[in-house]
């Protein structure tokens, strides 16, 4: 049976999610289709119950409108409800089901680089926005005691501490004081958009006093090497960039809609190439 899938967000123009999952499908001789509709504020609601009437299978939900679409939505997945947004959507028994992948996304490609060692390690995430709150929740959620965070406003970050309520103590740094402490820690993660192109020549957080072996992730893959990755480098730590958090995330997604796993090495490729054809991923 044909399906359609699809991206609701604004812009869309850039998204790689429609190359990365049609060449899955057309892998998988499946006869379905994703298209990115850029949608407006306004619209979101007609958008949403649109496609309800039309049938799509499910969807991907990208900014600005990962929280504004749990409005529109018929359930939400326990964990999504917890992070406070959702970025995949699927058509269950009629009636749409909004789950988030973001995190367990993040989650998978840090386990590949650490291993099974991961609850024990101390980590420092910077930022406390949307992307934030799926990464927290989800590291918590695995077992990882320790997840500290550094952020500008200190009141944003306290109000993610609140919602995500689990028993950890986390320590709230403004990103000045955080400095200090980077030598604590085993992972480091920024979570904001800061060295994203086109300001490519910012970094979220000094890392001078990073010891050498951390894990430095960054959830940005525009650039594919931050400033703050190569700083990181050059101090002997272990660079981790956005891209395996990308791909996992959507080959989360494609398992929901198809309960096929799809080909991740592939999907890897596919969207590096588009990016430039670096393979700094593969380490
Ligand atoms: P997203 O949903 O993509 O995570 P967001 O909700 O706007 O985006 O959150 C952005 C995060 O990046 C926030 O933690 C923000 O800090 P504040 O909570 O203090 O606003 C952080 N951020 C964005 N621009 C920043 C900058 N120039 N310097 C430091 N932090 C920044």
């Amino acid at each position: 049976m044909n399906k359609l899938f699809g991206l609701i967000g604004n812009p869309v123009g850039h998204s790689l999610s429609p190359l990365m999952h049609n060449d899955a499908f057309k892998m998988l001789q499946l006869p379905y289709y994703y298209h990115a509709f850029a949608v407006e504020q306004e619209r979101l609601k007609d958008a949403v119950a649109g496609m309800k009437a039309l049938g799509i299978s499910g969807f991907n939900v990208t900014i600005p409108y990962k929280v504004d679409v749990m409005n529109y939505l018929d359930k939400i997945d326990e964990e999504a409800k917890i992070i406070g947004a959702v970025n995949t959507v699927v058509l269950e028994d009629g009636h749409y089901v909004g789950y988030n992948t973001d995190g367990q996304g993040f989650y998978e490609s840090l386990l590949e680089l650490v291993g099974p060692t991961i609850t024990e390690k101390k980590v420092l995430m910077i930022g406390a926005g949307g992307a934030a709150r799926a990464i927290y929740t989800t590291l918590v959620r695995r077992g990882i005691n320790v997840v500290d965070i550094a952020n500008r406003s200190n009141e944003r970050a306290n109000e993610l501490v609140l919602h995500c309520q689990n028993n950890n103590e986390t320590t709230i740094y403004s990103l000045k004081e955080a400095v200090q402490h980077t030598g604590e820690y085993d992972i480091i993660i920024n979570t904001t958009s800061v060295g994203m192109s086109p300001a490519t020549a910012e970094m979220p957080l000094s890392l001078e006093n990073a010891k050498e072996q951390t894990v430095v992730a960054d959830i940005i893959y525009n650039p594919l090497k931050t400033k703050w990755l190569q700083e990181a480098e050059q101090k002997g730590a272990i660079p981790l960039n956005g891209v395996p958090m990308f791909i996992n995330q959507g080959a989360l997604a494609f398992e929901k809609w198809t309960y096929i796993k799809p080909d991740r090495e592939r999907m890897k490729n596919v969207v590096l190439e588009q990016l430039g054809g670096n393979d700094y991923v593969n380490r």
